[in-house]
This record gives C-alpha cells, structure tokens and sequence, in this order.
C-alpha cells in the first residue's frame, strides 16, 4: 500500500472475469448490438457494410464487415480495451460512438468470442476477445492471432475495412433446438426481425446522395423513412430551431397521409409490428442516427387522435451529456429547455389533429346530408343516436299503425342506445382501418333507396340533388353501383306509375 497525502491507497483493480461478464448485461438486444457496431463502421466512413450470418453449422457465427478506414495494430488494440474513449472528450461531428464501450459490450451481449480483424494500408491486423479464455486467466490481455487465414468473413474484408465476428452465440442459440434446422429457422427470425431495425436506424445515411449500402445475407436494406417524407401526401410542419449552450436542437413534425393515400404495404412497413398508435411520437437523431422512437417523452399520451404525427428531432454528439444518452444509445432524457418547446409542439398538433378529426366526424352526421347517427354533443358528453328522421325510417314508419310505429321506434332507440362503444374503442386503438361499415343485402338496400328517394322528391329535391346527397353517407356510400341502379330502377318505376 501507499500513501498519498494524507489519504491511503489500495489497489482496486477490477476483476477481469467478472467485469467482462458484467458487460454482457447492459441490456442490448440483438438489433440494438448490430447498430452500435455499424455505428462504428459508419464512424469509419464505410459505405459498405455486409453482414453474413451462419447459423446452420454447429459454430454459428454472425458477420459484419465494412469498407471503412480500418485500423493499424495499434489502433485495433486500443479499440479492444474496454473504456477505450473518454466519454468527455469532444467527438468529431460524424462521430456516432461515445463510451468507447460500444464494440466490447454489444458484443459481448450476443457472443463469448469477439474478434476483429482490421486492414489498414495493406496490413492486416486481429484480436480477440474470449470470454472463456479471460475466465481462465484472469486478466485483461486480449489474445493477438499470428494466422488470420480461416477466419470467417475474412474472404469480405476489401483493401480496407473491418471485420467483427461473434462465434460462441450462447445468448441467441440459448435454450434453442440442438437441431440445426430448426435452430437457423428462429435464428434467422431473429435476424430478420432485425432488419426493420436497421432499415429504420441508418434510413438518413441510406439515403444519403453517397449512400450507406447495407447487405444482409446478400441482400441489400431499403431505407425506412418513418416520416414518408417523398409522399406528396405528408404534411411537414416547418423546421424549428432551439439554441442550447452545447449545440443547436432541431424539431420538424410530420403528419402521415392518412391510411387510403398509401399503399397498403407501405402503410404497415412504417407501421411496423408495433403498429401506428404506438409509433406516434418523436424521433430522436443523434448525428442523424436514429436512437429513440415511438414516445412522447411523457408529454402526453399516444392517442388516436395524434395517431399520424411523428416528430424529428436532430440532435448533434456535442449535446450527448445535456441528453443523458446511454452507452446503448437507446435512451436519452429530456433537457428543460427543449422540454418547454416540445410541449408547444405537441399542443399545436393536438389541436390540429383534433381539427382532420372531427372534419371527418361531422362530414358523416352533417345535417344536411341525411344522416343515419346523429353527433349530439352536450354538457361535454358525446352521444350518437340514429336518426329517426332518416328518410329511411320516415317513410317506412308512416306505412305502421301507431302502435308498431312507437314499437318501430322503440327498436330503434335500443339499437342506439347498446352501441358497443368500449368495443369500438379498442378497435380504434388498435387496427381503425380495418373497421368497415357492415354491409347490407340488396333487400334492405332497395327499401333504404325507395324510401329515401321518395322523402326527398317528396320535399322538392331533384334526382340530382338527391344523387348528391346519398353519394356521401352509408349504406348508400359503400355500395355506391349497387344503389346507382337500384335508384335507376325506382326512378323507372316511380315514372311507369
Ligand atoms: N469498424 C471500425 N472501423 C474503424 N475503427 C473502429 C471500428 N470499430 C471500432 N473502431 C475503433 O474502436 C474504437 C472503440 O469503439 P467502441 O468500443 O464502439 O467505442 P466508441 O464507438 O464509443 O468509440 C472507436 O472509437 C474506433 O476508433
Ligand atoms: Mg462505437
């Protein structure tokens, strides 16, 4: 022991096996891992990465390789050492990492053998991490290959780049089949499952006018452009700017085109899993990376009603200690002063929203549009109540005595009062696309048409004013043919008569 003024000193060096175990459970996941070593490759300034998986042999391994600067000996030692950067230091502007962590821990979450082979200016250089080997000894020192040949991946690695290759995959084939089929089947769903993650992560970068190619297994990733900002459809907001001690914060909401102005395929690709209710929110760049998505920061609650609003936020490296980002860059908190602004935003969307919305609400029950429900608003409650003054049920309740008249009416009054609101709330929050006005027979159709027809001539109206008003409102909408003939046929009927 030592003494330093008038403090002693012991030696607390950690212990190697214990500490490399440790690293493993920060919580990445498969995805998350493979982003902070593309990170890495795009810090490098690859414009290639190929990732290459073999899952069906008994060595499963996983692959990423880019064309990046590569790293001499030196530097490829330097990047093994966990802790390799301070996190404090300034980062250059393009530069993604920040603990100097990302490489060892990410992959130490999904493998116990790292090893990275690096060329740079015609040398080639490898290391490796064995969580087995430091296990046994004990001790920081990171094993430094003589022969590189066989290596898997090597055969992808161009005049400069760098391989990472994960062997001894426990955490992805854990608790798996021994079966090598079935193995690589959930592996490889794994894998794709990823994919999404990274079309989503890296979009910017994949769009970029020298763009980042992404190869998976062969294949290259499209970009995923949460905000679909190439269809004409999407409503950007204007880019606003908060200026900070660190840097600059830039925020830009997006409005999504409503589900009918895209394609459905895209329309679920930028829903994802998840769906649309919970991919609302704000998207947080660091350096044009994606590293959050999908919340509201808890600013208000992903609602229906804000269901296509999604946020960007760019923020630059510089403000990494003002966001609190984690080593995963997978969280950040807040600063107060943007937290402010972003409350303003969300208001303005909200009130937005709340406006497209009801826009759509009060087009169906408008009055002078034959409504079946009506929209009654009152001592801040909502209720719909069919409308008995619907030609359809005018008409039809004038042919009943009074008696089956109030019965009639009765009937109706019930079916209003048992809508399955709780129901249809769910059905909103989840899938509101799929919900589809029921369809009705021809019979009951013709009656809803005959009767109609005759209220309105009966008030006045031409054929058509009256075309006019059932092209908008059900049933008459969604069987839009069916009704155009059958009004032909009573229009045919009415003047034999
Ligand atoms: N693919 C790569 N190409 C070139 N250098 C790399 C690559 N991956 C890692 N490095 C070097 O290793 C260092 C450590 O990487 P990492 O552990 O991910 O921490 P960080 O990215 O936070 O610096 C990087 O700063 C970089 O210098
Ligand atoms: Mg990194």
């Amino acid at each position: 022991m030592q003494k330093v003024g008038s403090s002693r000193r012991a030696d607390a060096t950690p212990h190697a096996a214990a500490l490399i175990e440790g690293l493993r459970d920060i919580g990445y996941s498969l995805e998350t891992a493979i982003s902070d070593i593309i990170d890495n490759s795009v810090t490098a300034g690859a414009r290639n990465v190929r990732i290459v998986t073999e899952t069906l042999s008994d060595n499963p391994h996983i692959a990423i390789v880019d064309d990046g600067t590569g790293m001499s000996e030196d530097e490829l030692i330097a990047a093994m050492r966990p802790g390799s950067r301070n996190p404090l230091a300034t980062r250059d502007e393009p530069d993604l990492g920040r603990f100097g962590l990302g490489l060892k821990s990410a992959s130490f979450s999904q493998c116990r053998r790292l090893t990275v082979v690096s060329r740079k200016a015609g040398k080639t250089s490898a290391a490796v991490w064995d969580l087995d080997d430091v296990a046994e000894r004990n001790e920081w020192s990171v094993q430094l290959p003589d022969n590189v040949s066989g290596i898997p991946g090597l055969d992808q690695l161009s005049s400069a780049g760098t391989l990472v290759l994960w062997q001894k995959l426990d955490r992805l084939t854990s608790g798996l089949s021994q079966n090598p089929v079935k193995r690589t089947e959930i592996v490889n769903r794994r894998i794709a499952e990823t994919e999404r993650h990274l079309r989503l992560v890296f979009h910017r970068f994949m769009e970029d006018a020298q763009p980042l190619v992404i190869m998976l297994n062969g294949r290259r990733l499209n970009p995923l452009d949460p905000f679909v900002s190439k269809n004409s459809a999407t409503i950007h907001d204007p880019e606003e700017k908060v200026s900070l001690v660190h840097g600059d914060v830039e925020i830009q909401s997006f409005t999504l085109p409503h589900h009918r102005q895209m394609n459905k395929a895209d329309w679920e690709d930028i829903a994802g899993p998840e769906g649309h209710l919970k991919s609302q929110g704000f998207y947080l760049y660091r350096g044009k990376r994606l590293i959050l998505h999908g919340t509201w920061f808890g600013l208000c609650r992903q609602s229906e009603l804000t269901k296509l609003s999604r946020v960007r936020i760019d923020i630059p490296n510089s403000m990494d200690a003002d966001w609190k980002i984690d080593v995963k860059k997978s969280s950040a908190q807040l600063p107060p002063a943007v937290r402010d602004r972003l409350k303003k935003v969300i208001e303005r969307i909200q009130s937005g929203s709340k406006r497209t919305y009801r826009n759509v609400g009060q087009k169906l029950v408008n009055n002078e549009r034959l409504p079946m429900w009506q929209r009654i608003q009152a001592e801040g409650r909502i209720r719909y109540r069919p409308n008995v003054e619907h030609p359809a049920f005018a008409d039809f309740s004038e042919k009943l005595s009074p008696e089956l008249r109030r019965g009639f009416f009765n009937c109706i009054a019930l079916v209003g009062a048992s809508l399955p609101i709780e129901t249809l709330h769910a059905d909103m929050a989840g899938a509101p696309e799929q919900i589809i006005a029921d369809r009705v027979d021809e019979d009951t159709l013709v009656q809803a048409v005959q009767s109609t027809i005759a209220v309105l001539m009966g008030a006045g109206k031409d054929l058509s004013e009256i075309m006019m008003l059932m092209k908008d409102v059900d049933p008459f909408r969604s069987a839009w043919e069916d009704t155009q003939r059958i009004v032909t046929a009573t229009i045919e009927m009415r003047e034999d008569q």
